[in-house]
Parts: structure tokens; sequence; C-alpha cells
């Protein structure tokens, strides 16, 4: 329907229709308006597969919904570091939401992952904005290439489940711009979800459904978004304040209430009216996008995306050690220890929760093909060891050629709602591979989690695979991985440090009372570890392969280049070893030497490509301003310093193996503002300011020339470059207490002259 013609429909509205049609009808609708012909639209979560209740609603995973296929979630999608990969799965999301009648579903969830306490981090994608906001964009443009919606959420700053309606992220402004606002910004300028996500807690001060400043300023001016913006549920707390900030849809809806405070501020004049039009026009374009654009045809086929459900899994899972135990034999007998081999952890729990159709596990997949044997080894309700299952387990161990452990955090461990208490595996789990390892050399652990777990035991394993929370099929693809069907080729989106109190938001998360300072800033992830030169357990972007690669031929179309200009980059990858396998090339960019405070590197582009054994491919990448530049909040623009960067190929971010330096030049001069406290040093760095300094400095102060002239002597003290240091920092106010004779006003008077230089 043309823009013009729901501007004619919406003219035909009721106040109390227009009011109404800005909150649910229900759980799970919009407001339909039958003289009109609106029709209700259905939306559902998301992100990693579909959860539609038909009956009673919830937003937190409590009542049922229909059968469905659970993909990998957000952690483990990440992984895969695959656009393709998850732009198909979008597409098969999308094609489930056109065969189930559904308009929107709500994801991805792309909020970075600050802390690996985050109950709600196994949906999310990463510590590195690049990352969740690649990764969101192809699953959202896989979805809507079905003409189906997505709703990327939880915008913004909302990353952890404490106090998660009400408390207040206190972030600065360049750091918001270069993490947690850049997790949505790829994604919405490049894939343009048709809907947004608020979340329920607020920004410095402001609830994110009131945040005009995100929600309209840089969401809808500065990166173009141009659907509705929705609220989460239950994050509406003043209606009528939200909608002129730009909150469009409130979800579930008030029963009511909110529109009547709706309607009353229209007639009363508090609000204009045009601005209900507006909002009411944005869900109608979206509503009549998805109803003009329905596939009747389409069909959920359960078991078909059932493989590609197990498809993803293979790409998401990390193999993280390997001292040469995998792939395991086919013809040796391996015991298959611990509850998760027989009943995956899989998905989180929560808003996201599918109800799978059905589940493999790694014993399933098994089963019939492997000589395999299981013991349960722990059980997951109990965080206490079971010396009977323990024995059962370690007897499993020592009759069979290898040990594989099943391990991860239990559902009560990590869910929406709360957040994890600390950063390890129940202790009982721990206990268990310690004493499986001890009698079985060849120990491998599995792990099934959505964030980093501690591993104690890492020493005395020989191999651990982190499968992280790898959907309905993920016992499939954990067993082809371990017995080399697959080659391994995922690489975590995160770093795992040795333990929690390395993490950089340790001492801040998770706040005091309603309000959680960032006080790590810009340094997430691996920007702090690497800043600190700290050992981390594994690095970000690590991952093993059963294969080797070899880098080589690293080139730039340019050695200098503005700040306007793009650079195109490539190199050369190699297959050396004798298995096809996927290799996920990592570019990361360093500035040399900056005014401000930087990373040590960022990753600025990455890309995976499959290689047959021998096999070299060119990989090329072009960078653009951004991969230069940091947020100057001095500006409020993205600035590039003038200056040498390397460009860095890592095959993770502590592993870079080829490099090169190019010189860009900024075209945008930073405007310097004078002030009394100004330096000397600051004054120096403009040949015209120092003439105009030291110009007026001689004629105020003429009797100051004499002391100038230095004596042997004082040379000998002090050099030039000395003097220079000493008086580095003295503001130009300085010679009011040591010249005598200079006033605060002709200080005034020459900052004024300064600040005329560029005018
Ligand atoms: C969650 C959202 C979810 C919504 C609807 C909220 O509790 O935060 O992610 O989409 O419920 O279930």
């Amino acid at each position: 329907m043309t823009a013009d013609r729901i501007k004619e429909l919406v003219a035909q509205m009721t106040l109390e229709e227009k009011a109404a049609m800005c909150s649910g009808a229900d759980f799970w609708h919009t407001e339909a308006v039958e003289r009109l012909g609106i029709p209700a639209s259905m939306v559902s979560d998301g992100p990693h597969g579909l959860r539609k209740q038909e009956q009673e609603g919830d937003h937190l995973g409590v009542n049922d919904s229909i059968k469905a296929v659970c993909f990998p979630a957000g952690c483990g999608t990440a992984a895969s570091f695959n656009r393709e990969l998850i732009r198909q799965m979008g597409k098969t999301l999308g094609n489930e939401c056109q065969a189930e009648g559904v308009s929107v579903i709500l994801g991805p969830a792309v909020n970075i992952k600050r802390s690996p306490l985050c109950g709600r981090n196994f949906e999310y994608y990463s510590e590195d904005p690049l990352v969740a906001s690649e990764m969101a964009g192809a699953l959202i443009s896989g979805v809507q290439s079905k003409n189906v919606g997505t709703s990327i959420k939880h915008f913004l700053a909302n990353n952890q489940e404490t106090r998660r309606m009400s408390c207040d992220s206190r972030v600065d402004e360049r750091t918001l711009r270069e993490i947690y606002l850049a997790a949505f910004e790829g994604a919405v300028k490049k894939a343009k979800p048709w809907t947004v996500m608020c979340s329920y807690n607020k920004i410095n001060g402001t609830y994110a459904a009131q945040n005009r400043q995100y929600l309209t300023d840089t969401l809808r001016e500065q990166w173009g978004f141009d659907g509705y913006v929705m609220s989460d549920w239950g994050a509406v707390n003043s209606r009528v304040e939200d909608l002129k900030a730009g909150l469009d849809l409130e979800m579930p809806g008030s029963f009511g209430v909110n529109d009547k405070m709706i309607e009353g501020a229209v007639l009363s004049g508090e609000l204009d009216e045009s601005v209900l039009d507006t909002a009411v026009e944005r869900i109608l374009n979206i509503v009549f996008r998805y109803e003009e654009n329905r596939d009747k045809t389409a069909v959920f086929d359960r078991d078909k995306d059932h493989e590609t459900a197990r498809r993803v899994a293979e790409e998401t899972i990390v193999l993280l050690k390997n001292d040469g135990v995998l792939p395991l034999s086919e013809k040796r007998k391996a015991a298959f220890i611990g509850k998760y081999a027989k009943t995956p952890r899989y998905q989180g729990g929560g808003s996201s929760h599918i109800n799978s159709h059905k589940v493999t596990s790694a014993l399933d997949a098994a089963a019939g093909v492997y000589d395999v044997v299981y013991a349960q080894g722990f059980d997951d309700a109990e965080d206490r060891t079971d010396e009977k299952l323990l024995a059962e387990a370690v007897e499993a161990a020592k009759n069979a050629e290898a040990a594989v452990v099943f391990a991860g955090l239990p559902d009560k461990f990590e869910s929406e709602g709360y957040d994890r208490k600390h950063m390890s595996l129940p202790g009982c789990q721990n206990e268990l591979i310690e004493r499986i390892a001890a009698v079985q050399p060849n120990t491998v652990v599995v792990l099934h989690n959505g964030s980093p777990v501690e591993m104690p035991w890492i020493d005395r394993v020989a191999g651990v695979v982190e499968a992280y929370l790898g959907g309905q099929a993920v016992g499939g693809a954990v067993c082809d991985i371990l017995f080399g069907k697959v080659n391994p080729s995922a690489k975590l989106p995160e770093t795992f440090p040795l333990k929690l109190e390395d993490n950089p938001s340790y001492l801040s998360y998770i706040g005091e009372g309603d309000m959680v300072e960032y006080r790590e800033g810009i340094f997430v992830g691996y920007r702090y570890y690497d800043k600190k030169k700290m050992d981390v357990l594994f690095p970000f972007g690590y991952g093993l392969s059963y294969t080797t690669f070899d880098y080589a031929n690293l080139t730039v179309d340019k050695d200098r280049l503005k700040d306007t200009d793009t650079l195109r980059v490539t190199v050369d990858v190699t297959n050396t070893g004798s298995m096809a396998g996927k290799e996920v090339v990592q570019l990361y960019v360093a500035d040399r030497e900056s005014t401000v405070i930087r990373p040590v590197k960022e990753l600025r582009d990455f890309a995976k490509v499959e290689l047959a054994p021998g096999e070299t491919k060119t990989v090329a990448f072009t960078l653009d301003k951004r991969a230069f530049a940091y947020y100057s909040v001095r500006i409020h623009d993205w600035h590039v310093e003038t200056g040498e960067f390397d460009i860095l190929i890592g095959r993770s971010s502590r592993d870079i193996v080829l490099s090169r330096t190019v010189t860009v030049e900024s075209t945008v001069k930073l405007p310097f503002v004078y002030t009394t406290d100004t330096t000397l040093g600051d004054v120096r760095k403009d040949p015209r300011a120092l003439a105009i300094v030291e110009g007026m400095m001689k004629s105020l102060m003429p009797d100051l020339e004499p002391q100038q002239q230095e004596s042997d002597a004082a040379k000998e003290a002090m050099s030039q470059e000395m003097a220079d240091s000493m008086t580095e920092y003295m503001p130009l106010r300085g010679p009011i207490s040591f010249g005598g004779h200079i006033t605060m006003a002709d200080v005034q008077a020459l900052v004024d002259r300064l600040n005329a230089l560029d005018e």
C-alpha cells in the first residue's frame, strides 16, 4: 500500500481507533479496524525459532507455544562468523512465519556481552559490536527476504537481567557510540529491520521507551530507520511522553488505560495529533507490507528445518583444545559421560524458549553408528556430587578408549530474568571432569553454555569443544565434529577470561541499587584484555580446525589515503592440511599513535572461506572511514586522526599473522577552542598561535627579556627541551602569577585573538 493510501486510511480513523492502534489488541496482536479493512497482525518471539502462542500468551516462556524448530541461539550463530549461513537460517525462519501467519519475529537480540554473568548472554552475539551487527544483519536480511519483519532488540544498553525493568545504565557518549549503539547501527543501516524493540531500562536517566535522543534522533534521523518502534513487553512507563519520543507501539498493552491517556492528551492539546498519526502510519505500513506479501503456499516443514538447524549447529561449535585426541576414531570405543549427552542443554530459558518438535542428542546421533557407552555422571537438578553416578562414569571411562564428558550450565544457572552469580560450572561437573581425566588420558569435554565458564581442569583434559546452546539438532552436529565428519570452523565471538575477576566490567557489574555505571567504557572484552596485555583462557576470535591454514600476500591498494577514500585489502589463504575446511579470516585495525585513548586494535571486518586441501583463495575486504575512526565527543561524530594505521590479519585476536601499515590523512580539522586554561604545549602545536602568544608576552612583559638571556650555567642546568617540557602544561593564565604586569583581561584578549584564527 502506498504511503499516500496509508495516510488516507489514517485520516479516516477516529481518535479512539488511532490511540488503540498504538497498543496491542492482546499479547501478540496489533489492533484490527474492520470497517476500514485493517487486519490484526501477529508478532511472535524469536529470535532462534518460532514461539507462537495460540492460547494464553506470556513473555517468559511459561505457557505452551506451537511445536517448532529450535535453531542454535545467538551465542552460537555468532561463533559461525558465517553471514551467508545465518542468512539462510533467517530465510527458513521467515518461511516458518509466513506459514504460521506471523508478521514480525521478535529478534535478533544484539546486546553486547559486557559481562559473562548476564543471564541472557546466550541470546546475544558478542562482546564486539561489528560481529553483533553483522550477524544480526544477516539474520534480518534472511527473514525479511520472505516478506516477514524482524524486531532488532533490546534497544539500548540492556546488558544485565538484574533489575532489568528499572535499572539505569550510565554510559558515556563515546562508549555508547563505539560499543553499544554500534551493535545496532550496522544492522539498522544495512539490513533495515522492519521494527525495533526498545528495552526496559533507562539510559543515562531516561527510560529507553521515552528516550527521544535514541529512538528518534539516532535511530530515525541519523540511521534512517523507517519502520515502527515497539516496546519490550511492559516497557512503557509514561505513554504520552513515550509516543512523543518515538515509541510507536506499546506491547502488550495496558487494557486500554494508556490509549485513553493518548486520547486525553490530544483533546487537551498536550499532544499534537500529528504525532499520533505518524505512529499509526508507521505501524500500518508494516501491517500492510506483510499482509500484501503473504505467501499462502508457505509450509512449515519441521523435519526439513531440523536439518537446516543441524547445518547451522555444525558451524557454531568451537574447537577450543585438541591435543591430538580429536577426531575420535570410529573403530574405538568411546564413553559418553554426563547428562547432556542424553538430554542436551540446547536453548535457554525465557521468552526465546522454543517448544521443539524433536531433539537429537549426541547419544541419539551415535546410536548404531559408533561404539559408544553412556553414563549419566551427574544430576543437574542437584549441585552435589552423586557418588554412585560418579563411580559408574569413572568405570565407563576406564573401560573405553576415549571419554567425552558432556558438561554445561544447568537451566537454573542461565536464563532470561536473572543473572549468573559466578562463572563456574556446577561443582559436581568440575569434579566429574577431574575424576574422568584422572583415569582416561583421552578425555574430551563438550560444553553447553551461553557464555564463558571457568575451566579449572583445562590442563588435564585432551580436548575441549564449546557447543554453546546449539539448538534441537545439536547432538548430530556434535557427533559429526567429534568423529571428524565435519571439520570445526567456528571461532569465539567473545573472550574466555581465566577468571571472572579479570573481566573489565567486574568492578561495576551489576551496579548499585537501580544504577549501573559502565565504568570500563570502551574497554569491553578483547579491547580491555589486549590493552592490559592480560593472559586469557581463550581469546576473542579463537577456534581450532582439523586442518591448517596459511596466510600470504597481504596487499593494500594504496599506502596513503584520505579518510574519504576506501582501502581495498586482499590476502591469500591456503588450506595446507589434508581435510577440507573453513577459515574465518579476521581483519583488525590498529591506530599506531593517537591523542585519544584507544584500544590496541579493533575488528573491522571478517570473512569465512571454504577451502579444499591444497586450495588457495584470495579474500578481499574494503575499509572505509569507520575502520580508522573513533567517536569524537568534541564534534559528536566519527573522526580519524591523521597518522599511521596497521592493517592486521589474524587467525584470532591473539594470533596476528600478517600486517601492513598505511597512512590515513584526515579531511576534517577538529575545532580547537582556546581558553585561559589552554596550555603552552597545546599552543605550540599551531605555529600561528605560538607566534601570537610569544609576541603578546614580549610586549606585555618587556622586563622578562633580560632574564631570558640565559647564562651558560643556566643553559647547562636546563636544555631548551627540558624547558619546553616543563612549561608544556603551563596554562595561558599562568604568567598572571609569575610574570607581574599581566592581568586576566590581557589573557582573555589573547584567547579571543587565538580563537579568531580560524574564523
Ligand atoms: C523479552 C523480549 C520478548 C518479549 C515478548 C520480554 O520479556 O525481553 O525479548 O520479545 O518479552 O515475549
